[in-house]
């Protein structure tokens, strides 16, 4: 009897520990990894673009340098919502804390890269004829904004590692980092220099 114990005694051991070291590493780990930052007010993309019927291009224009505009300036949402048309607690406070105001609204960018790293809109979309979706997903669709995350040792956002922790990520749009840049320049043929992003 004692001696049957004794020798389950190791492999219950090691189960206990390789389930422990699973939950840190795939729960704890990025719990601790990863900040949470709120958003500073909801926005609802799928509202002005499917319901109001306004394009992409209407907020996230080109200038005619030919350089990408980003997010709109709050300007734009003034057109609009100078007063509030509708009563929710995000309207009342575009209003109230930055179109009244005439304050820049600080959204914080999901794909945000490195201040390193140099990318532009004008040579994937409108040179290289790319979509909107190719890199950032059902953004422009979306109905809430989820939660920011940014990584407390590098300051960087989390999408640019992607929502998985292991690094394989199950929509090809998830994740940023160097070596997607890299391989999708390979596989259109471009050789790129450090400098070329890095300047
Ligand atoms: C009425 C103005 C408006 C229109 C129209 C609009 N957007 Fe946006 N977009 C915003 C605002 C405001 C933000 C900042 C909040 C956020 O992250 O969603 C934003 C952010 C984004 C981002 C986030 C970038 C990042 O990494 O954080 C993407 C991607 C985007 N828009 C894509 C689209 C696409 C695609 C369309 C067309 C289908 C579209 N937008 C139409 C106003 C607009
Ligand atoms: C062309 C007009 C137009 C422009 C420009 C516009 N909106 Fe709106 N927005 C609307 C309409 C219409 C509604 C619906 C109002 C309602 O019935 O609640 C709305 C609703 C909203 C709401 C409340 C809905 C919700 O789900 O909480 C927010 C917040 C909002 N817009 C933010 C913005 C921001 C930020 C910008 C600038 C980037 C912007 N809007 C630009 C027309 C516009
Ligand atoms: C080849 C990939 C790719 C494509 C295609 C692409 N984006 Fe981006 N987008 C990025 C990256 C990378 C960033 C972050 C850039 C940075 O931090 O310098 C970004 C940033 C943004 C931002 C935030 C900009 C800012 O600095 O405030 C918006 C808004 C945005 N993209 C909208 C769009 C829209 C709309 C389209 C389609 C017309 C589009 N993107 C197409 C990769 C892409
Ligand atoms: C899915 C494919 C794809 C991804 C992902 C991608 N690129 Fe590109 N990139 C292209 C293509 C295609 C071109 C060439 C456009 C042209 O000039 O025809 C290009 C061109 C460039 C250029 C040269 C621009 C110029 O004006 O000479 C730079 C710099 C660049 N990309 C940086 C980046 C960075 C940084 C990332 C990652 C954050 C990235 N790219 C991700 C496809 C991609
Ligand atoms: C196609 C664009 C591209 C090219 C070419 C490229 N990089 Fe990068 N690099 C990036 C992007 C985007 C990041 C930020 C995302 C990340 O950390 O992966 C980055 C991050 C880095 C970092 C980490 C910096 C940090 O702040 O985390 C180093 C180091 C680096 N690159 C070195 C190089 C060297 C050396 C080369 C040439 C052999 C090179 N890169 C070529 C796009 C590129």
């Amino acid at each position: 009897m004692e001696n049957i114990i004794v020798n389950y005694r190791g492999p219950i051991i090691f189960g206990i520990g390789f389930l422990l070291s699973l939950i840190i590493g795939w729960f704890l780990f990025p719990m601790a990894l990863y900040k949470s930052e709120a958003q500073p007010l909801q926005y609802n993309h799928k509202l002005h673009v499917t319901d109001q019927g306004m394009s992409c291009e209407d907020c996230h224009a080109f200038a005619e340098s030919g350089a990408f505009q980003g997010i709109p300036a709050v300007s734009k949402c003034a057109e609009c919502h100078a007063e509030p048309i509708g009563e929710t607690d995000a309207e009342k406070i575009l209003v109230e804390e930055y179109i009244t105001p005439n304050k820049e609204i600080p959204w914080k960018v999901y794909s945000r890269q490195p201040d390193n790293a140099y990318f532009s809109h004008a040579s994937h979309v409108t040179i290289g004829k790319m979509d909107c979706k190719d890199c950032h997903g059902s953004q422009g669709e979306s109905e809430q904004l989820r939660t920011y995350q940014v990584n407390r040792i590098s300051g960087y956002s989390r999408d640019i590692w992607g929502p998985n922790i292991s690094g394989i990520q199950s929509e090809s749009w998830q994740g940023m980092k160097m070596d997607k840049c890299i391989r999708c320049h390979d596989d259109r043929g471009r050789r790129d220099g450090c400098i070329a992003c890095h300047k």
